[in-house]
């Protein structure tokens, strides 16, 4: 409205000029933002590319040592990790072996790069010869067995020094149960970054390539139904109350209500995953050459901390780390 007392106001006054834009900026993304997600499987002694996520790879264990410290050089400082086992059984037992895969990766990380923040993605998926997050009577994951081998599998993992426990199965009542046996054996200090909003999505196909899964089953049992936003909110809630230090939606961008539910109703830390299909969407998208890999990578991205995100898991976190360290 514009007359002579009062003027029209024009939002186009602070767009004019680079740097009035910058310092009305309300969202940055920076480099200690990030989690990196890294994939180290048994057996192999060379990286294997995978095919749905250019860019990513499954490392050998023996150069996980090397990967982490050129992560750390470009600013990274966190990593979580996943394993693909070659000893997989019925309820995975060897996440909580000390000599186990998850236990090694830990030590490997720690021993490398004493300061990086050590993530552990605490499921059965990868260990088990079915492929579900637990243990399964019929067809279905037994909730409370599996949250008996959750414990084992944590203290095991803080044994080997991790910085943090990331329990991502979504069994009922699974961050008191970690609070309590971390607590138990002299852990009280590790902190619990819960999956605590996850969605059975169909965004995670490629990282069923990624950790070479062949389960062909749902998760729709314990993970959430993708149309439900009271329940999201609730579930995070839920992990709040039980204890966990840090909270966390997933996927990503589908899920920018939930991120900004959870923002206005807990004051704790927010993860948000920008999941495997999400990458390969942007990746695929941009080697068709029909949109610009970097600046939609960067939007999606700050869209996740406009939202509420204070952290953020993402397959891009090198790369991320290499454009704003050179800007
Ligand atoms: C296992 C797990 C999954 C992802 C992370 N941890 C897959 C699943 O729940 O099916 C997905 C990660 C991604 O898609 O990038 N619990």
């Amino acid at each position: 409205m514009t007359n002579d007392t009062h003027p029209e106001f024009r939002f186009r006054r602070l767009r004019r000029t680079g740097a009035l834009r910058d310092m009305v900026r309300e969202t940055r993304l920076e480099v200690s933002d990030l989690i990196l997600p890294l994939f180290v499987e048994e057996g192999i002694d060379q990286p294997v590319e995978i095919g749905s996520m250019p860019g990513v790879v499954r490392y050998p264990e023996a150069q996980l040592a090397d990967k982490v410290t050129s992560a750390w050089k470009k600013g990274i400082r966190a990593v979580l990790l996943f394993g693909v086992s070659r000893h997989k059984d019925a309820e995975g037992c060897d996440t909580w072996n000390p000599e186990g895969l998850m236990a090694r990766m830990i030590r490997t990380v720690k021993a490398a790069q004493p300061e990086m923040c050590v993530i552990s993605d605490n499921c059965f998926c990868e260990y088990t010869d079915h492929g579900h997050c637990g243990v399964v009577h019929g067809d279905d994951v037994d909730n409370d067995a599996t949250l008996k081998n959750l414990q084992k599998q944590v203290v095991v993992a803080a044994k080997a020094g991790v910085d943090m426990i990331a329990p991502s199965g979504m069994q009922d009542g699974m961050i008191a149960a970690i609070r309590a046996a971390l607590d138990a054996s002299g852990y009280g200090h590790i902190p619990v970054m819960s999956y605590s909003t996850k969605f059975a999505s169909a965004f995670y196909g490629p990282f069923r390539d990624a950790v070479d899964s062949n389960f062909k089953g749902t998760r729709a049992s314990y993970q959430m139904d993708p149309a439900n936003r009271r329940e999201a909110l609730a579930e995070s809630l839920q992990d709040e109350d039980e204890g966990a230090d840090i909270l966390m939606v997933k996927p990503g961008i589908a899920y920018l209500d939930v991120l900004a539910d959870i923002r206005a109703h807990s004051a704790r830390p927010l993860a948000v995953y920008q999941v495997s299909g999400e990458y390969a969407m942007i990746k695929a998208g941009a080697e068709a050459g029909v949109i610009d890999e970097r600046a939609v990578a960067m939007e999606s991205l700050l869209a996740f901390k406009r939202a509420g995100a204070d952290l953020i898991i993402t397959y891009f976190a090198e790369t991320v780390a290499d454009w704003l360290n050179e800007s």
